[in-house]
């Protein structure tokens, strides 16, 4: 058994804790140590007068992140609502040299070099569980959705969002390079399965440095067929919702070890508001921006409309030039496309970007050639609107992001186990 299954066992019961050592003190005759084992945490307590004194020995050559195992009995806390263990004998695995993170205020240079033991302390702890629960209630809504999930490549012939982003490798006598988004072969998949979804990792060659960006990060792509622009939305939101209450119910200890503002995230109900691009920008012009008609939203224009809502707002029908070239021209006005972006509150920007697809194969050849695409890497894409052509319609989310929006943390860099930016490989 584990520390997060103790609390279902009677009191006085006897078990073992298999961990490591996150803190102790001494007073001498008492012994504190707070274990932990992956599960959770627990506090252990051994007196000298009740031990043996090999036991009480072994406890005098314990370190923090030691590895040991306990054996003792589950008692209650005298002041918490919680067992402690009364430790009757103790093994010392491995005895540790001074832990490099230790209690100081380390600065995030350090913290992420030593990234291999900062992944053990708790707050780090906390945000992976978070992540956990926010894909295994993604894989749970999309399988009680119908939807089959379909893993796409990594390595493509390729660019999906931008030819300016794309990392590029050596693939024997060809270049490869490594995937933006698995949008374009769910694309394909969904004339074989209907509604399907990806979770893999994608790579962008940003060269920003901000809170929101990483190089390497972990993308679901959801993609329908027969879906169209509202029900695509309609979708993410009830997806989003899912994974909200999901993570409330699941990581209560999570969330009060990162100090979450439980209310923050409570306040999140659908529908969520929507905005077209124009609204977007006549709004943000009285809110201060200088944003052009026409223009991409920047991140503080994000900041500052998002600002104005407790819970997340679509923005949609962007100016087509601002977009990808996949995405469908709005009848209404052509020169704007039927796509949305999810804007998360608190400052943590676009969570979701999402589109109906060009369905239509000559507009999309054209489309092709607008953006200065090559035609031959898309010939296999365009097919697929020359063999039984549907309305279709999907999304991708960035798990960092939404990661970072719930456990309420500035940075994603902390939201994925190891972080890949501009200026870091390592570890
Ligand atoms: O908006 P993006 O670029 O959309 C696509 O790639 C579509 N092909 C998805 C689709 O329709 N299937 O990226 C989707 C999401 C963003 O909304 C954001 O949350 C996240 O991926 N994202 C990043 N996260 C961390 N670091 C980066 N550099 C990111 N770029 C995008
Ligand atoms: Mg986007």
């Amino acid at each position: 058994m584990t520390i997060s299954e103790f609390s279902s066992l009677p009191v006085h019961s006897k078990v073992t804790v298999k961990g490591w050592v996150k803190n102790w003190r001494s007073s001498g005759k008492i012994f504190f140590a707070e274990l932990r084992d992956g599960s959770g945490y627990i506090q252990a307590i051994a007196t000298k007068k009740d031990v043996t004194p090999e036991v009480y020995e072994t406890l005098q050559k314990i370190t923090i992140e030691s590895s040991v195992i306990v054996e003792g009995t589950l008692e209650l806390h005298p002041k918490k609502n919680e067992y402690e263990l009364h430790v009757s004998s103790v093994q010392l695995l491995q005895q540790s040299p001074e832990y490099p993170v230790g209690k100081k205020n380390h600065g995030p240079d350090f913290l992420l070099n030593h990234r291999h033991l900062w992944l053990r302390t708790p707050r780090q702890w906390a945000i992976q569980r978070v992540r956990h629960h926010i894909q295994l209630a993604t894989a749970e809504f999309f399988n009680a959705e119908g939807f089959t999930r379909i893993d796409s490549p990594i390595l493509t012939p390729s660019a999906c969002e931008g030819t300016t982003e794309l990392f590029s490798v050596p693939y024997f006598d060809e270049t490869a390079y490594l995937s933006q988004s698995g949008q374009l072969y769910l694309e394909a998949a969904i004339m074989s399965f209907g509604k399907v979804y990806d979770f893999g990792p994608v790579f962008r060659a940003e060269k920003s440095k901000t809170r929101r960006h990483l190089t390497e990060f972990w993308m679901m792509d959801a993609e329908m067929a027969f879906y169209e622009h509202a029900e695509n939305i309609a979708l993410q939101e009830k997806l989003i919702c899912e994974i909200i209450s999901s993570v409330l119910n699941k990581c209560e200890q999570e969330l009060s070890i990162l100090e979450r503002d439980i209310s923050a995230l409570e306040k999140v109900k659908s529908p969520f508001p929507r905005l077209t691009h124009s609204e977007a920008v006549k709004k943000l012009r009285t809110l201060g921006s200088d944003i052009g008609e026409r223009d991409d939203l920047g991140a503080d224009d994000e900041t500052l409309l998002t600002k104005q809502y407790d819970t997340p707002i679509f923005i949609e029908k962007y100016p087509a030039e601002v977009k990808a070239f996949y995405m469908k021209p709005d009848p209404e006005d052509t020169s704007r496309v039927l796509n949305s972006d999810l804007l998360a509150p608190e400052g943590y920007g676009e969570i979701i970007g999402g589109s109906q697809r060009e369905d239509d194969y000559s507009a999309l050849v054209k489309k092709i050639d607008d953006h200065a695409l090559p035609q031959e890497a898309f010939s296999w894409y365009c097919d697929l609107r020359k063999y039984g052509s549907v309305p279709h319609s999907g999304f991708g989310y960035g798990l960092e992001r939404i990661t970072a929006w719930l456990c309420g943390i500035p940075h994603i860099r902390e939201t994925i186990p190891f972080p890949r930016m501009i200026n870091r490989l390592q570890p």
